[in-house]
């Protein structure tokens, strides 16, 4: 059995006071969930929130990094910065980097695989445009980026691997896919890392569902046999919205 895994990919919102205020109040509502909690955070806050959330069930995450090591790349924040603080997660690829911060299938590739050397998990986020679904391509678009991903991640790296598929169009639209497609889509996802790793590497690989998900429709999503929970953007800036999508 896999674990459900929720994640809130808050984006750039929340200021220092209002994370560990946040988490404070998260806290003693969510503290018997089985699912694993994590909260992708911006820079500024996540030396707050990670004093915040010792001794919680709650687990820090950043929300993108450099694939470098180190050096003249001003801005930019490194994988082992991420780790000397703590942080445990790191989102990788999401649209809105790919989008607007020019992130390539490559930046990704390379990002992911910095990330891993400086023992953090990424979270990496893969999903196809309104105009690819219409045209049919949805299947090639988000096997071919899982693929790109993943070249040169080894089996056993794959354990530290969470994957969300998250379609560009559901994402802050209020549009939810389906949870019948949504499913269908991660299933090619799921086909797509046994073809590369095996059917027992695929079979525990986390895979995420992202894009417009809230409390009424969690329980939905993640009642499927393939969806193993959800990064969660706008509901998760709500102790009340993102508590019940974590106790689903
Ligand atoms: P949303 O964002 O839940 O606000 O649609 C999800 C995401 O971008 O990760």
């Amino acid at each position: 059995m896999r674990r459900k895994v929720i994640a809130g990919n808050w984006k750039m919102n929340m200021l220092p006071n209002e994370a560990i205020s946040f988490i404070e109040q998260i806290t003693p509502l969510i503290k018997d969930t089985k699912n694993e909690v994590i909260l992708c955070v911006p820079y500024t806050d996540l030396f707050y929130s990670l004093l915040t959330a010792q001794n919680t069930n709650i687990k820090i995450g950043a929300q993108n990094m450099h694939w470098e090591e180190k050096g003249a790349y001003t801005g930019e924040v490194s994988g082992q910065m991420l780790k000397s603080v703590g942080v445990e997660y790191v989102i990788i690829g999401h649209s809105e980097r790919r989008q607007y911060f020019a992130e390539t299938d490559e930046t990704v590739n390379k990002k992911v695989k910095t990330a891993l050397a400086n023992e953090l998990k990424p979270i990496i986020c893969i999903g196809e445009t309104l105009e690819q679904r219409e045209q049919g391509k949805a299947e090639e678009v988000i096997t071919k980026q899982t693929m790109l991903a993943l070249e040169g991640i080894s089996k056993e790296q794959m354990k530290n691997i969470v994957l969300a598929y998250e379609p560009i169009w559901a994402i802050g639209t209020g549009k939810t896919a389906t949870s019948e497609d949504a499913n269908n889509s991660i299933k090619w996802v799921r086909n797509k890392v046994e073809e590369l790793y095996g059917k027992e590497i695929a079979d525990e690989v986390i895979i995420l569902y992202g894009g417009s998900v809230k409390a009424d429709n969690a329980k939905e999503l993640f009642s499927t046999t393939d969806i193993d929970g959800g990064l969660v953007g706008g509901a998760s800036l709500k102790v009340d919205e993102f508590s019940k999508i974590v106790l689903v």
